[in-house]
């Protein structure tokens, strides 16, 4: 029976843990350089059976030339390449090799070596793909590059709205010249694009031979160059620095789960070097919103409080997918932090406050770089069904569902009737101007908007 027991707990063990795991990929840089330390760190990669590999440059040494691109990188990696026309063996039926251009590969006939023995999406040069939750963008940092490297370029511009349009939990952005690094060579400022603010979650990247990780504004910054070819020293630390390596040849694995992705660099040993995990960017809302007894349309200062937001999807049943709460300033303002929310996916927001009618967004909305501006207050039309009151200039959601029940009805007059009789004060949902007192003016507003049978309009 014991056996039976230890029999059934170790299988739902390793269904558990490799349900938790999407997929793992290899991430080399500076590694195309054949030889022993080349072949050790390639076959570290392959004890980690990854689905894919990226390269963060200098894919072939030490020109870029067509005679010795195959033994460079086909020698050793082959069996992730498709389509593969080299030396050695059959190659794969599929892709699964995504590298991006380093300065070494750009140094013989404008890359055509590179370019030829590749079969890449989009211009080759630079270029994007999906694996599972996480969005790749891979970028040609050279500055041969046609389309231009800093960040007003062409290329940034294609960087800037591809991520803008990623509906995806991660988007990983990677290519050879570090924008930060304490290595031999050092940062390239040109590089130091608003990563970040378009909506990345990281940035990885090689050309120095050393492993470092910065993290600036809680954003990583890796520089992974240990692949094969040799190795730097270090030079003063960068601001952000935080681990720094540049002993031994090595390469990073990334693991896929659900919900984060977690960054393990190795040593060819194996040793452990270094191990972070990224978690998606949470989702801010800049809302404007007013409820119409706590808008003072004279002063235009408004009363602050409690507001939450329901994200909801477009199609019926409208699920909610996530919630926030946040507290409104004296314009309305209220800014509200999401986590499972995703970019350029369209949301409904449903708008609740303690006693007022929860009011919707007029259609589905969408955050972009991570962010979302959405104001209530400026036309009738920005609430679903145009269910506002128009007080002063602004428009208000409307006061007086106590109960908040969706109605304004004889239960929440009475309620407010009750509290008006036994004078009550202090924070008190039937108060509906928000002055801590429930009074005659409180009454009236619901009263009004019981006559108007005012309540929820949603889709
Ligand atoms: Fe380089």
């Amino acid at each position: 029976m014991k056996i039976f027991i230890g029999i059934l707990l170790s299988v739902s063990i390793s269904f558990i843990s490799k349900a938790q795991i999407a997929y793992k990929f290899a991430i080399i840089g500076d590694y195309g350089k054949a030889g022993i330390n080349e072949l050790n760190v390639s076959n570290l990669v392959k004890s980690w059976n990854p689905e894919f590999i990226i390269t963060l440059g200098d894919n072939n040494y030490e020109l870029g030339e067509q005679s010795t691109i195959d033994s460079n990188i086909g020698k050793y990696y082959s069996d992730f390449i498709y389509p593969y026309t080299g030396g050695f063996g059959a190659g794969d039926s599929v892709n699964r090799f995504f590298p991006s251009m380093g300065n070494h590969d750009w140094y013989t006939d404008a890359a055509s070596a590179y370019l030829n023995y590749f079969q890449l999406p989009g211009n080759e040069r630079y270029y994007d793909f999906v694996k599972g939750n996480i969005h790749f963008f891979v970028l040609d940092s050279d500055p041969n590059e046609p389309h231009g490297v800093d960040s007003n370029s062409v290329q940034a511009l294609w960087l800037k709205n591809s991520l803008a349009a990623s509906s995806q939990k991660f988007n990983l952005v990677y290519f050879h010249h570090p924008p930060f690094s304490s290595g031999a060579h050092g940062n390239n400022p040109y590089m130091n694009w608003p990563f970040s603010k378009w909506g990345a979650d990281a940035v990885l990247a090689g050309h120095d031979h050393t492993y470092e990780r910065i993290i600036l504004n809680g954003f990583p910054y890796v520089v992974n160059g240990l692949g094969g070819k040799s190795i730097y020293s270090f030079n003063t630390p960068v601001t952000g620095s935080v681990v720094r390596y540049n002993n031994n040849y090595g390469a990073m694995i990334g693991n896929a789960y659900n919900d984060s992705v977690v960054f393990k660099f190795y040593t060819v040993t194996p040793t452990l070097r270094d191990n972070f995990k990224i978690l998606p960017a949470k989702k801010k809302l800049f809302l404007t919103i007013l409820p119409e007894g706590f808008y003072n349309a004279g002063s235009g200062i408004s009363v602050t409080d409690t507001i939450k937001v329901f994200l909801r999807k477009t199609v019926s049943p409208y699920e909610v997918i996530d919630s926030a709460s946040g507290y409104s300033n004296s314009a309305g303002n209220v800014s509200l932090e999401f986590v499972n929310a995703l970019n350029s996916t369209a949301y409904y927001l449903a708008v609740k406050h303690r006693n007022s009618v929860e009011t919707w967004s007029a259609s589905g909305n969408s955050f972009s770089g991570n962010k979302m501006n959405y104001s209530f207050t400026v036309s009738v039309t920005q609430a679903y069904g145009n269910n506002m009151k128009l007080k002063g200039a602004k428009f208000c959601i409307y006061g007086g569902d106590i109960n908040q029940d969706g109605f304004i009805d004889d239960s929440d007059l009475s309620s407010v009737d009750n509290d008006v009789f036994i004078s009550a004060a202090g924070y008190l949902n039937t108060d509906l101007t928000g002055d801590n007192f429930t009074d005659i003016d409180d009454l009236s507003i619901a009263d009004n908007n019981s006559f108007l049978s005012a309540g929820i309009i949603r889709p």
